[in-house]
């Protein structure tokens, strides 16, 4: 019958639904057009020596699918690996959001994450000092939310218009592609917003020692809204059941099974799941009224800064439990594309200026790095039903039948949703106010205290990390004493102890000689360690 095809199975599929496979449909080796192949050793040629035919369709697809077969990476985030599994609810939470799939203790949703490190390229080392990225996508009922995080729960910026100028800093020189630290020094000086973040990336927590030990944090602050459209500022959490681990320098030098320290965590995740040690994550979240959003030290919008956990206790939601890895990884994990703007009702966004940016661009790459249609791809395609006008666009493979690609329509029964809740995804809150370009109003702006309050807090072992990595930053040859000066100043605001053992450190004395003289303050029975 015209226009069907043989799916290989004895039964008949229409042409555009039979998505390719490679699954063993033929007995034969055939091209992509499905001819047979009958010499797959060859060249066609003039004679045994040749030259090549132009007319060797087999050969020139063959070579030019080759030739095409790396798609550009992710501009950040590049290395990493996806698992896939469900997320599981634990304690109802429908007083705050009206999202189906986590209301009702005992629901399962299934869902993909992917873990990252952010600098640098596709294939770059696993055991480097980075932060590590955490993002799930949850294929719910009402359509899919993607949770995309970081392992530190804090950012270096509170305001997206800088996030390109942090990341050329943070990656390698242009010059000579060496990732030197006087350039993120350099950017990272004139943002003390960012003195809070660097005492995780250059402390015991800056190298995660794999995945299935990794934390998650949402870093932004999100909204829930519920049935009776009441909003809840929001942070998320995700808590390995196996707890936190973290490797210093030497343990990362010489990390992995026959010291595989390239590939370490992507073969100990891949490993562990093939042989049924499934890692699971405990979700929590963190809540506080928008009434009472102006009554804090610090703007909680500012990702910058922690909401303390004495203050914001951790409110248990459920537990995710990776059991699959991924079938193909270019497909699944490569084409995997996380945005936090893809949410669903009873889940929104904050004005938070961070998460506000990001809104925009995920998307915006994905649809350069993958495709116009990179939402088609099963990875990343709701599992429920959807329907709308938009049309068309290179690589289009979903199956369309009907006239009416336009909306509203006398011919077409198809309505907005009758429950509304979608709405939700829009924060309810008033704005006002003139147009500006400004930070967020100074007094709010606390750059520093949260960041002293933790290096106050670390035993001896953990300030001994947080001295030897900056200090060794800050000597950097081709670092200038201006920026060396304007981070001691910026580390003086924080602790005055940490200041001078920096100082100490850049003198030529080691941390752990500055800590037993004193130097650092802090408790010398309280080591610190891995939070294992
Ligand atoms: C304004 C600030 C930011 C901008 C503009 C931004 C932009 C981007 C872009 C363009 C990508 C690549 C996406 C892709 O190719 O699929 C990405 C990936 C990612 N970003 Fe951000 N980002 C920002 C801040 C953050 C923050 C604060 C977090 C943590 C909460 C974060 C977590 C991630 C993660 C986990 C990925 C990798 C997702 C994956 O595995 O595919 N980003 N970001």
């Amino acid at each position: 019958m015209q226009g069907n095809a043989s799916n290989g199975n004895g039964s008949e599929a229409s042409a555009t639904q039979q998505l390719p496979t490679n699954k063993d449909n033929t007995p034969y080796l055939t091209t992509n057009q499905g001819t047979r192949v009958y010499n797959n050793d060859h060249s066609l040629t003039v004679g045994p020596r040749g030259p090549i035919l132009m007319e060797d369709f087999h050969l020139i697809e063959k070579l030019q699918q080759f030739d095409r077969e790396k798609t550009p990476e992710r501009v950040v985030h590049a290395r990493g690996v996806t698992a896939k599994g469900y997320f599981e609810v634990t304690h109802d939470i429908s007083h705050l959001t009206s999202a189906a799939f986590l209301n009702g203790v005992g629901s399962k949703t299934e869902v993909a994450t992917r873990f990252s490190l952010v600098t640098h390229g596709r294939d770059s080392p696993e055991g480097l000092r980075d932060v590590r990225g955490f993002a799930t996508k949850f294929y719910t009922s009402e359509g899919n939310w993607d949770l995309v995080g970081n392992n530190i729960p804090v950012f270096f910026i509170r305001d997206g218009f800088k996030f390109p100028d942090l990341v050329h800093a943070l990656r390698p020189n242009p010059a000579n592609n060496i990732q030197e630290a006087w350039r993120f020094l350099d950017f990272l000086s004139f943002h003390p917003e960012s003195a809070h973040m660097m005492t995780w990336l250059a402390g015991m927590e800056g190298i995660a020692a794999d995945y299935r030990h990794l934390e998650g944090y949402g870093v932004n602050t999100f909204t829930l809204v519920n049935a009776e459209g009441k909003s809840t500022y929001v942070k998320f959490h995700w808590r390995p059941k196996l707890g936190a681990k973290f490797m210093t320098d030497d343990e990362a030098q010489s990390t992995g099974e026959f010291q595989m320290r390239h590939s370490h965590a992507t073969h100990d995740l891949y490993n562990a799941i093939a042989d049924g040690n499934f890692p699971q994550y405990d979700f929590y979240i963190q809540t506080l009224d928008p009434k009472d959003e102006y009554t804090l030290e610090f703007d909680p919008l500012d990702c910058t800064k922690v909401w303390p956990e004495e203050d914001f206790p951790l409110q248990p939601v459920g537990t995710m439990t990776l059991d699959r890895n991924v079938d193909n990884f270019h497909n699944e994990s490569e084409q995997i594309a996380f945005s936090p703007a893809v949410t669903i009702g009873g889940i929104g966004l904050s004005n938070d200026k961070v998460l506000q940016s990001r809104a925009l661009s995920y998307a915006d790459t994905q649809r350069y790095r993958i495709g116009t249609n990179y939402q088609m791809l099963p990875i990343n395609a709701p599992k429920c039903p959807f329907h709308n006008s938009h049309e068309n666009g290179a690589m289009n493979f979903m199956e369309k039948t009907g006239q009416v690609n336009y909306w509203p329509s006398t011919l077409e029964s198809v309505e907005t949703s009758p429950e509304g809740k979608e709405a939700h995804t829009v924060s309810k809150q008033e704005v006002s106010g003139q147009r500006v370009k400004q930070d967020i109003p100074e007094e709010k702006q606390n750059d520093f205290k949260q960041a002293g309050e933790r290096f106050r807090k670390m035993g001896v072992r953990e300030r001994g990390q947080l001295v030897f990595t900056l200090s060794n930053w800050m000597a950097d040859p081709k670092c200038t004493s201006e920026i060396r000066h304007r981070w001691l100043d910026i580390w003086e605001q924080v602790d005055g102890g940490l200041a001078a053992a920096l100082k100490a450190a850049l003198a030529g004395q080691k941390p752990l000689q500055a800590i037993k003289e004193g130097k650092l303050g802090g408790h010398p029975d309280k080591m610190g360690a891995s939070k294992a």
